[in-house]
């Protein structure tokens, strides 16, 4: 099983990306962001307490987060492969996550962070915003402040994966085709 983390700020093309290398690989795709926004859709209990830290552009407490992975792992730990997007955002999350893929003996095999300039990522999300329906694309502000978020909280989890020597840095400007295959030549040096 591979495991890959793909990372990088909002707006950097992780979920554009994911769906790529999903068919390209065979492998499976989770987004931590979709099981939230999946479970406010159903209006569990669940998504009810995490709409107002996704409208606001907060990050979902650790435990809730750490959970739902816990249960996604265990239910795909015979698959190929999988993607892991926009998780892990903390350090908390990502020691987490080494423990739960562990107990099933897996492991992550590389972190893939994603760069692209801030104006790029406010462009490119302002313009998802007009007809993506997500609330943390409506405004500026809280675009703004998800990206503040990821500085702050999320940016330093790739010193975690360094460490392991399980980081690779890609430019993430360009078509989404050159951008996929810069992701594609890492993955295929793994093997
Ligand atoms: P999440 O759903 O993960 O959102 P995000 O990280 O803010 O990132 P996005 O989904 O906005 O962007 P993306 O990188 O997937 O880019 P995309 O491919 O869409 O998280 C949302 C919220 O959920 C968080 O704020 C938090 O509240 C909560 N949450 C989630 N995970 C959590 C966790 N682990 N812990 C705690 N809380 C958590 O691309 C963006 C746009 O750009 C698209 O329109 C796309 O078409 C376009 N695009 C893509 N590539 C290119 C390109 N090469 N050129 C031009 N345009 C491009
Ligand atoms: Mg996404």
């Amino acid at each position: 099983m591979i495991n890959i983390v793909l990372f990088g700020a909002p707006g950097c093309g992780k979920g554009t990306q994911a769906q790529r290398l999903k068919e390209h690989y065979g492998i499976d795709h989770v987004s931590t962001g979709e099981v939230i926004r999946d479970q406010i859709r159903r209006g569990t209990e669940l998504g009810r307490s995490m709409e107002s830290y996704i409208a606001q552009g907060k990050l979902a407490p650790d435990e809730i987060v750490i959970g739902m992975i816990a249960e996604y792992v265990a239910a795909h730990k015979e698959s190929a492969g999988c993607i892991f997007d926009g998780f892990p955002r903390t350090t908390a999350q990502a020691e987490a996550f080494d423990a739960i893929l562990e107990e099933h003996g897996l492991k992550v095999d590389i972190m893939v962070d994603i760069h692209v300039p801030e104006e790029e990522l406010v462009r490119r999300i302002l313009l998802r915003g007009k007809d993506s329906g997500r609330a943390d694309d409506a405004s500026e502000e809280v675009i703004r402040g998800r990206l503040e978020v990821y500085r702050m909280q999320t940016a330093i989890v790739s010193d975690y994966y360094a460490a392991q020597g399980k980081y690779a840095s890609v430019n993430g400007t360009g078509t989404m085709d050159e951008v996929f295959g810069r992701i594609a030549t890492v993955i295929d040096g793994l093997k």
